[in-house]
């Protein structure tokens, strides 16, 4: 354990959540949630806790445990300290589950600029990329502006076999194979996937490419504690370990069977509440913060995915889910806060605030003869954004719109694996509450099969076929 990382660091730097805003007190009752309301669902909750404890004890939610794995965090520290220094650039290969969790540690925990700063200024860790579409002039335009010989990439599939990821990782290892020839170009590889599917692992039988290991049942967006997410951090210099430790302090809290004293569980029923009694089946996630940007995007997926589903655990046609839309603060007062005001009372927005950005910048006290524009001379952006977030949350509350609040005391690595660990399970508590499996996602693998089947995959030509009688139908356009 880290000396400063005691029990009075570690309440410092806990998160909380305030949602005041979402209650009748605050909004009315026609919006608002009452006291008795989350009363009722005690019972339902506790018993969620209990099945939540059995599935875990029962090794069925591995991404419980993700927190503790001290054996693959020696083993993900030996590999950074082995590749620091010898790479320009590492460029990560996957989509969805495989890419946001990557990307939201990336843009929290780097320097905003991270990619224009020097070697130095990077202390010898790679720029990083993330290859998280296949649009053929974005990934054209990234591999010309690389040097691949000095590139290392980490291809990341689950399954192994995900038309975008597999595309990429063709046309990468065929450049390479050209540029390095076959001694040399496996060095340049790594890859993360399933301990023992999947045509990546197939592949691994007989090329000797580095790869870690997704552990089984944890799904892309669960994943972001796994090498899925802590492989290209630790490649880049992100202290992996304070992140574990952050989860670890949210599982404990996460663990407390009273609704009243755990934030997932509280979180799950707010949302799932406002969204099944109060008709609000939109949950925007906006942080007043640049650093957790695509947190919202990777929150997104992980919602999205998870609790949109057709059919209950019963096997009964339920149609759920709520809807989670990406905002960021300040910016989107000056393009979505109208309608979240003013418009149809059918969303909860969840901010995401700190206590203390990495830096205070200060207004210069110019112009003070114009009364207004002087007056915020003296003052910082600190106080600004912080006022704004305000502003907008009594606004919001005015208006009988229901928000609630995530505080982070700031950004760091421990503070940021205490926000996942929290979103995770409140959306496995809330897949519960709606009754499905937030686990899988069938609809994906639809539009997967329909890809293989256009691309010619053997063994999904109905699909192909399927798409191809629809084209005839397609009368209506112009
Ligand atoms: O969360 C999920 O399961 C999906 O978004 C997957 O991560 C995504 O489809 C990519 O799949 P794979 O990692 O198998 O290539």
């Amino acid at each position: 354990m880290k000396e400063y990382r005691d029990e009075n660091w570690k309440k410092k730097m806990a998160l909380s959540l305030n949602y005041t805003n979402m209650m009748e007190e605050a909004i009315g009752s026609e919006h608002g949630i009452s006291p008795q309301a989350l009363k009722k669902c005690e019972p339902r909750v506790k018993e969620i806790d209990a099945q939540l404890k059995e599935q875990r004890e029962k090794g069925q939610l591995p991404f419980l445990n993700l927190p503790y794995q001290d054996e693959l965090l020696k083993e993900l520290k030996a590999c950074g300290k082995k590749e620091n220094g010898l790479w320009d650039n590492l460029v990560v290969l996957g989509i969805g589950g495989s890419a946001l969790g990557g990307i939201a540690l990336h843009q929290a925990l780097h320097h905003p600029y991270y990619n224009l700063r020097s070697r130095q200024e990077r202390n010898g860790y790679p720029r990083l990329f993330f290859a998280d579409n296949i649009d053929p002039d974005g990934f054209q335009a990234l591999l010309d502006t690389l040097d691949l010989t000095k590139t290392l990439f980490n291809v990341i599939s689950k399954s192994g076999e995900t038309a975008e990821t597999m595309s990429q990782f063709l046309i990468v290892r065929n450049l390479l194979l050209k540029q390095l020839g076959k001694e040399g170009y496996g060095r340049h590889i790594i890859f993360t996937t399933d301990k023992k599917k999947g045509l990546l692992r197939e592949i691994l039988t007989h090329e000797h490419f580095q790869s870690f290991i997704i552990p089984d049942g944890v799904g892309g967006r669960f994943s972001v504690l796994t090498p899925v997410g802590l492989l290209p951090a630790v490649l880049t210099g992100i202290d992996i370990e304070e992140l574990l430790a952050g989860a670890a302090l949210m599982d404990t809290r996460c663990q407390r069977e009273a609704v009243w004293e755990n934030p997932a569980y509280l979180l799950a029923l707010l949302l799932y509440l406002s969204d099944v009694e109060k008709g609000k089946p939109m949950c925007v996630f906006m942080p007043y913060v640049d650093a957790l940007k695509d947190v919202a995007d990777w929150f997104r997926q992980l919602w999205a995915e998870s609790l949109g589903k057709r059919f209950s655990l019963s096997g009964a046609v339920a149609e759920v889910g709520s809807t989670p839309i990406k905002a960021l603060g300040a910016t989107d007062q000056h393009s979505q806060l109208q309608l979240y005001i003013e418009g149809p009372h059918n969303k909860v927005i969840l901010f995401a605030g700190v206590t203390h950005y990495h830096h205070e910048v200060s207004i210069p006290k110019d112009y003070q003869d114009l009364e207004g524009l002087g007056y915020l001379g003296g003052h910082t952006l600190n106080e600004l954004i912080h006022a704004e977030q305000s502003a907008t949350e009594r606004a919001l509350t005015n208006n009988q719109r229901p928000n609630l609040t995530i505080t982070l005391p700031e950004v760091n690595a421990f503070t940021l694996g205490q926000l996942f660990f929290l979103l995770e399970v409140s959306t496995a508590c809330a897949g519960a509450l709606y009754g499905i499996n937030p686990f899988d996602q069938p609809g994906v693998e639809e539009g997967k099969r329909f890809t293989y089947g256009l691309m010619g995959r053997r063994g999904f030509e109905d699909k192909r076929r399927e798409i191809e009688e629809q084209k005839i139908k397609n009368k209506y356009s112009i």
